[in-house]
């Protein structure tokens, strides 16, 4: 089957089996196609909470459809490849974490989302890059242990009184992006706005005009009479902003970075899914109801 008679199958399954498609910006751009939904972590979570559907295809990573799965034990939550794996959610453990937790007996434990949902149980709140100084700053400990993500956690630091005290986990994708490749691309196009993914190292933050999520960089590109923008985020958010803004001009920031992990997916796996019902994203119920908790505390915040 070529992609349009892929598209057309999966419309017709998503409809029969009265399912919705929530995809990721990093996606591919013929994900989008029949995504009802496309947005960053934040906005994905909310969809999830919101969907009638009974099915839920999650065309993301691994840990964005188990917080699918955990805020709608409900539905049938389905991931179209058990690869698409996200490297730093890996990076925190649950013993680890506890560990630290006995180290800082008086910190808040705030994770971002991009954790496994044994860790989001053992902490007080998750966040995601698009509210985690808001959720940081709407805690009463002055204390608060922040994982995995330390570039993220150093973004926090600049924008909260709390002692932020972080894990030493990264993204290899953004962890990438260079303040010298980032500055020499400013200097040759000087009218750009510059927006950056708070998972980007300190030194590529403090170039930036703007620190946003995936989707922020959209809602501000939507929102901006400037014509040029430099982005330093996977390249999927720069695919995406060329569909949406054929007029205005965006460049990826050196050296560049493809999250692999979001490309395992394609059209001919989500049709699989459908069809077969497959992969079913499960939970133990005693880790998904802590960890429920996490989320729900941190989408009422906003
Ligand atoms: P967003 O919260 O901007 O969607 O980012 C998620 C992510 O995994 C970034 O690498
Ligand atoms: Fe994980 Fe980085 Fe990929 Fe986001 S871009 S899913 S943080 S590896």
């Amino acid at each position: 089957m070529d992609n349009k008679e892929l598209i057309e199958r999966i419309k017709e399954l998503k409809e029969e089996k009265n399912a919705v498609i929530l995809a990721h910006t990093y996606q591919r751009p013929e994900i989008y196609e029949v995504a009802d939904f496309i947005g960053d972590s934040y906005g994905l979570s909310k969809k999830a909470t919101e969907t009638d559907a009974d099915i839920i295809v999650f065309c993301g990573v691994d840990f964005m459809a188990e917080s699918a799965y955990i805020l709608n034990p409900d539905k049938t939550v389905l991931i179209p490849t058990r690869l698409a794996n996200c490297p730093m959610a890996a990076m925190v453990d649950v013993d680890g974490l506890r560990e630290f937790k006995a180290k800082y007996p008086n910190a808040a434990v705030v994770s971002y989302v991009n954790t496994t949902a044994d860790v989001k149980a053992e902490s007080d709140i998750c966040c995601t890059s698009a509210n985690a100084v808001k959720v940081v700053n709407s805690l009463e400990e002055d204390e608060v242990i922040f994982v995995p993500d330390s570039n993220l956690a150093h973004y926090v630091m600049r924008h909260t009184d709390k002692n932020i005290i972080p894990w030493n986990g990264w993204c290899y994708v953004h962890r990438k992006f260079s303040p010298e490749g980032l500055s020499r691309a400013k200097a040759v196009r000087l009218n750009a706005k510059v927006l950056v993914h708070p998972e980007c190292i300190p030194e590529v933050v403090d170039l930036a005009d703007e620190v946003c999520s995936t989707t922020g960089m959209i809602n501000y590109v939507r929102q901006s009479s400037d014509e040029t923008f430099i982005i330093a985020t996977e390249i999927g958010v720069i695919e995406r902003l060329r569909l949406e803004f054929p007029d205005k001009t965006f460049f990826q920031a050196p050296p560049g970075g493809t999250c692999l992990q979001m490309k395992k997916i394609n059209l001919g796996l989500v049709l699989e899914a459908l069809e077969k019902e497959q992969f079913k994203i499960k939970v133990p119920e005693d880790i998904r109801v802590r960890a429920k908790k996490a989320l729900d505390r941190m989408l009422d915040v906003d």
